[in-house]
Order: C-alpha cells, then sequence, then structure tokens
C-alpha cells in the first residue's frame, strides 16, 4: 500500500494562533474560558482542559473574573458587549481574515444587500451576520441564491455585495457568483474564501482524483473538514476520521487500496496527521507478528511530562539533536538540556543511531513535539548517588563549575553541590578562584531530598586522607629519614613543611648556614624542599627538620681556603659598640674587635669603619669548635709596619760603607833656623 498525504493538509494560520494564545494566556497563570471550543479537535481541547482551560457555551456561562478567549470563527458584536458587561476580560482570537469580512460587511450602508454564502448555522457565518447593519441574507449554494432573488423580483434597483464563509466550498462559490452575475447588475464581489482553505481544497481534490481511498482527518462538526470529505467523496470511498483509532473501522476498505491519499481540516494538529500516517504504514506489516489492532495500539502510544523513555537519536544539529521516542511526536533535546556543560558541542556526546535514556520535559499535542532532556535525567539519578554518598561517606568527584557568595559549587553526575568556603580546603584569606574548573574530590555532608539540596566538604575528604598519611608516616618516620615536601608555612622564626599528612618544623638555624632575617630569604610557600629529620617527638606529634646541608658547612669549605695568618679582602657586615663584624666566605664572619681596627687606640668604630667597606684584615682566630673566627686590622697594619723597618734595615745593612772625610790639612810648620 502507498500512502500520500496532500500537499496541503492540517492546522492553518488562523487556529494555530488562536490555540497559542489559550496556551500562552493560561501558562501566565490566569483563568481562561473559551467561548466555544477553542478548535474542532478534542485531543487539543483536552490538552487545554488539562492546564485548567474550560469551555462555555455562552457570555453568562463563562467564570466570573476569566479571561475570554473569542476563537477564530469571530463573534458578534453583541457578544463582546456581553461578555463586557460581565466584566470579563476579553481577548480576541478571531482570525485576521474573519475580521476583515466582519469589516466588509459592517461598512454597508442600509441600501445594500449584504449576501453571505455559507452555512447559516455556522458560528462563522453567524458572528459575519452580526456584524451586518444593512439588510443581510445566507445562502449555501446557487439554488437559495436563485430562490431569494426570485423573491425579490426587480433586481435592477438592488445594490448586492457578496462575502463567503471563509472555509466555502471554492466549486460552490463560483457556482454561487455564476447565478448572481446572470441576474443582478449591481453586484459587488469580495472574494473572502481563505486561501489556506483554497489550497486545502485544491490540493486534496488532485490527490483524490489519484487515490484508491482517501483518509479526511479531522473534527466532525469542523465545516473544512467535512467539506474536505465532500471533496473527496466526489472521487473516491473516503471516509472521515478525528484520530487513527477510527482507522479500525475502515480496515476492509484501506487494506485493498493500493494508493490511500490522507488529508486534514484546519483544526487538525501536526501529530494527529503523523499518527494517522504511522498507523497507515503499519498495514504493509499486516502479516507480521503484531496485530492490526496491536498496532494501532503501537501508533497511539503517547507520553507524559516527567516520563522516563529511551529514545533513539536520529540526527544531530549544534544547538540540539532529534530522537525518535517511538510515539507519534517529534522528539527533540535542546543542547542546554542535554548537558550541564555550556561548551559541550552536541557530536561529541552522543552519534545518531546512540539510545539514550530521556525524561519528558513538555509534551506540544498541537505541534506534535516533545521536548526531552538528558540533563535532569542525569541529574536525578546523579542526586541518588549524591544521597547515597551522604549515607555511606563515599569520596565523590566533581568539577568546580563556580564560585559564588559563601563558596563553591561542585558538579557531580549532574548534580551541582555546595561547598562553603570554610569546607574548601582555600585558607581563610585564600583565593577560591584557584579551584574554578579544578576536578576535586569532596565528602557529602548533608542532604534534602525536598529542596534537592546538598552540601559538601572538600576539606573533609583532604583531613581524612591526611590522616591516613600521618598514621603511615608516624610508622616509619626516624631521625636522618630524608623527605620531599612544599613549604606550607612560613613564619619569622622557621618554615613548616608538608611531609604527607604530618607538618615539620625547620628553625631557622637548621634552614641555612649564612646569616639570614628571616626564613623567607631562603625559601617561597609551595617550594618543594628536601629535608632531613632531625629530632621526632611522637608524645607530641612534632618532627624538627633540618634544610641546610653538610656539605655546605661553611666551616669546613674555610678549612681548604684559609688559615689563621691568611690576609683577606673582607665586606663589613656589621657594627658593634665592640667591633665590626666582617664576612670572610659566606656563612663565616669575623670580629674585628675594636682594638684591632686602627695602630692608634679608636674610641669608636663608626669612626672607622662602616657596613660595607671592603678591608684587608688578618685572620687572628679561627676556632672550628665554637664556630668563632677574629680578624684584625691593626695585625696587618702593625706586620706591614714591621716588615717596612726590616726592609729598611735590611737596606740600610746592604749599602755600601762610607769613606770617613779626611781631617782638614794644616799647613806645614815650619822649623825655625839660627843664624
Ligand atoms: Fe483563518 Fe483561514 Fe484558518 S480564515 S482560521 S486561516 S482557515
Amino acid at each position: 500500500m502507498k500512502i500520500q498525504t496532500a500537499d496541503s493538509a492540517g492546522f492553518c494560520f488562523g487556529v494555530a494562533r488562536a490555540v497559542k494564545m489559550v496556551r500562552d494566556e493560561a501558562a501566565a497563570g490566569r483563568t481562561v474560558c473559551t467561548l466555544g471550543p477553542i478548535i474542532h479537535n478534542r485531543h487539543v481541547v483536552e490538552e487545554l482542559a488539562a492546564q485548567g482551560v474550560t469551555t462555555a457555551d455562552t457570555p453568562e456561562d463563562c467564570p466570573p473574573g476569566a479571561t475570554v478567549v473569542i476563537r477564530s470563527h469571530g463573534v458578534a458584536p453583541g457578544v463582546i458587549r456581553r461578555l463586557e458587561d460581565r466584566g470579563l476580560r476579553v481577548l480576541d482570537a478571531t482570525c485576521p481574515y474573519v475580521a476583515k469580512i466582519h469589516r466588509i460587511v459592517s461598512a454597508q450602508p442600509p441600501g445594500v444587500t449584504v449576501l453571505v454564502a455559507g452555512d447559516p448555522a455556522h458560528p462563522e457565518v453567524e458572528a459575519i451576520v452580526g456584524h451586518c447593519t444593512a439588510p443581510c441574507y445566507v445562502v449555501e449554494d446557487e439554488d437559495k441564491a436563485e430562490k431569494l432573488l426570485d423573491k425579490w423580483g426587480d433586481l435592477s434597483k438592488r445594490h448586492f455585495v457578496l462575502v463567503a464563509q471563509t472555509t466555502f466550498l471554492t466549486s460552490r462559490w463560483h457556482k454561487i457568483i455564476i447565478s448572481l452575475k446572470k441576474r443582478c447588475t449591481n453586484l459587488e464581489i469580495f472574494d473572502t474564501i481563505c486561501k489556506a482553505t483554497e489550497k486545502r481544497q485544491a490540493a486534496a481534490l488532485s490527490l483524490s482524483k489519484q487515490a484508491d481511498v482517501m483518509v479526511v482527518i479531522g473534527g466532525r462538526h469542523s465545516s473544512n473538514t467535512t467539506k474536505l470529505l465532500d471533496i473527496c467523496q466526489e472521487q473516491c470511498p473516503s471516509v472521515l476520521v478525528e484520530d487513527a483509532g477510527d482507522l479500525a473501522g475502515h480496515y476492509a476498505l484501506l487494506s485493498r487500496a493500493s494508493l490511500v491519499g490522507i488529508t486534514a481540516g484546519a483544526s487538525t494538529p501536526v501529530c494527529i496527521i503523523k499518527e494517522v500516517q504511522r498507523s497507515m504504514s503499519n498495514l504493509d506489516n499486516i502479516n507480521n507478528d503484531m496485530t492490526f489492532e496491536e498496532m494501532l495500539d503501537q501508533s497511539f502510544k503517547s507520553t507524559y511530562n516527567g516520563e522516563k523513555v529511551t529514545g533513539v537519536v536520529t540526527s544531530i544539529k549544534p544547538n540540539e539533536i532529534a530522537v525518535d521516542i517511538g510515539t507519534k511526536h517529534a522528539g527533540y533535546v535542546p543542547l542546554h538540556e542535554l548537558t550541564d556543560d555550556p561548551g559541550a558541542a552536541p557530536e561529541d556526546l552522543v552519534k545518531v543511531g546512540d539510545e539514550i535514556e530521556l525524561q519528558v520535559v513538555r509534551v506540544n499535542d498541537v505541534e506534535g513535539t516533545v521536548m526531552l532532556s538528558k540533563r535532569r535525567l542525569d541529574a536525578a539519578a546523579g542526586f541518588e548517588k549524591v544521597m547515597a554518598a551522604g549515607e555511606t561517606g563515599e569520596i565523590l568527584t566533581g568539577i568546580v563549575t563556580e564560585v559564588i557568595k559563601g563558596g563553591l559549587l561542585v558538579l557531580t553526575s549532574g548534580v551541582k553541590v555546595f561547598v562553603p568556603a570554610s569546607q574548601s580546603g582555600v585558607p581563610r584569606d585564600g583565593d577560591l578562584n584557584t579551584l574554578l574548573r579544578k576536578e576535586v574530590q569532596f565528602k557529602i555532608l548533608e542532604t534534602n531530598r525536598q529542596r534537592r539540596r546538598a552540601l559538601g566538604s572538600i576539606r573533609a575528604v583532604e583531613r581524612a586522607r591526611r590522616e591516613e598519611l600521618a598514621k603511615t608516616f608516624w610508622e616509619e618516620v626516624e631521625v636522618g629519614r630524608e623527605y620531599t615536601g612544599p613549604v606550607k608555612s612560613i613564619t619569622n622564626f622557621g618554615v613548616f613543611v608538608d611531609l604527607g599528612g604530618v607538618d615539620g618544623r625547620i628553625g631557622l638555624t637548621d634552614l641555612t648556614w649564612l646569616r639570614v632575617k628571616h626564613p623567607s630569604e631562603v625559601v617561597s610557600i609551595g617550594d618543594v624542599i628536601t629535608v632531613t629529620v632531625k629530632d621526632i617527638d611522637t608524645e607530641n606529634k612534632k618532627v624538627s627538620l633540618i634544610y641546610k646541608k653538610a656539605e655546605d658547612n661553611p666551616w669546613e669549605k674555610i678549612k681548604e681556603i684559609h688559615q689563621v695568618g691568611d690576609i683577606v679582602e673582607v665586606k663589613i657586615m656589621s657594627i658593634t659598640a665592640f667591633g665590626a663584624f666582617a664576612q670572610i666566605i659566606p656563612g663565616i664572619d669575623g670580629l674585628i674587635h675594636i682594638s684591632q681596627i686602627a695602630r692608634e687606640r679608636v674610641e669608636k668604630v663608626s669612626d672607622k669603619l662602616k657596613v660595607g667597606d671592603v678591608v684587608r684584615a688578618k685572620i687572628t682566630e679561627l676556632d672550628y669548635e665554637r664556630k668563632r673566627a677574629s680578624l684584625s686590622i691593626k695585625a696587618l697594619l702593625l706586620a706591614e709596619d714591621q716588615e717596612a723597618e726590616a726592609s729598611m734595615a735590611e737596606a740600610a745593612q746592604e749599602a755600601p760603607e762610607v769613606p770617613a772625610e779626611p781631617a782638614a790639612e794644616e799647613p806645614p810648620v815650619e822649623e825655625e833656623t839660627a843664624e
């Protein structure tokens, strides 16, 4: 059997608009009443009734305080007045095409005769007549029109205006026009047949000419549906069904057909058409294990909000996936209902053909769609897991997705667990943002099933882990053992290192051989360092550590470099009343006593030296036991003096002997003679 649906079938613009107005009003929480069924389709009416929408036949039946929705057929002005007189809010959902007819006929002066081609009992026609101030007559076909004209005799002086019910049969409309044109010389025609109706009727006619059987879907009281049936019946055997359930009565006829055509009235939702199509398709499988009735049952399968269903992924778009859940509805899962991760792409999460568990979020029988959620189902299952973890103390893993006032939100199995700042494990003055997007482990402290809330603690996990590590630590620790761990905190007097469950302390003197004012000159928080256990106090659970290394001991190094008597260049590091300390090598400062600063007596150290000066001095003492070194500038100076003197003496000895100056020659004494 081949099944073909007419090109134009089902819900029209005006009906869809009216239903939406009712839905929106009900969703806003108002008391909604429609004046007459909003649509000739019991499925939609029942669905709206489930949302609290009532139907009243007259303005007087409408509940006080209600918003009264005027359906797409429209009503006469007097009906609106009766509603307003009762103080009711009126929401006019009259189809704009129908409202246009109201404007045409109400604009006609009393001298004009208005003719309406339509069904006089149809609410739309009653409303049109109600808008006429001029004389108005309804004609159902050309015969009725002829008879009406016969009554008036001479028509030459009459001005006629002709309009049509929007869903009037076009073939009949044309026949009426032909009849009227023959006799009425002053005839003004307004073709007010809705184009949607015309299109639907033309498509039904075209298809029914080819089909063996036509199935017309729609309400039995729907004017446009019965007209479609009329059109189809003129071409081939045709049946009217309100939904797939009615097909069972026509099985014999349908099973003999090679081509079955389907059309539907303006009030028929897509889901009903789909349901009928599906049931018709099942006829092809009639010889399979399932009976026709079983297959019909299958095709009726509906769903409801909150139901858990299994869906097969049929297509994937960037912002949603389509799924087949085995009902008449077109299922879809928007991206935000697929996952909690806003950065995720659907194609990374599922692929076409995947079977996934889903929860029904919203069923739209009018549009034939159902919105589903994987996220909510995951969250529901996840919440049970969280509840169980709260009971058992199980450690959960999650991602920190948000930093909010007072703490963090950690996402685990689709559930957001609140972790207060005090339970985050971040120090009080720390930044919670350091945990953002990080994976954390936590324990559940509290749960509230009613409010679907859970409170967790990262700190509790860390505490438990530290306790475990501490137990192992105390079993294994011994003096001299090396540990590597991060620096956790620094005080003026030392450094605390995380040894894994236990914090050990390095005193300032065990931190470095160098002279430092603060431990932060050596290490920073977070530095991972290797330390040696110096002392253990198991009773008070305290561990002393050494960071400085023996091989870096400057007293060992200086042995290889210097000895007493060496002349060295040293830098003045500090000044005291009794002398100055000068660095010989890093880690060893020698004292230059005030008496050793200069040759002469020094009253004040600062008169001769200041911090930073580099001076030459003689190492006068290296006391390895007491770790003391002494220097002397004076000794160096005296030594230099002595050296100078010695040099001079030596120079004197080696100088050539100076001969003694000869005595002045006395003039020779002349000898006296006797004469
Ligand atoms: Fe309006 Fe045409 Fe539908 S008149 S209600 S759109 S059939």
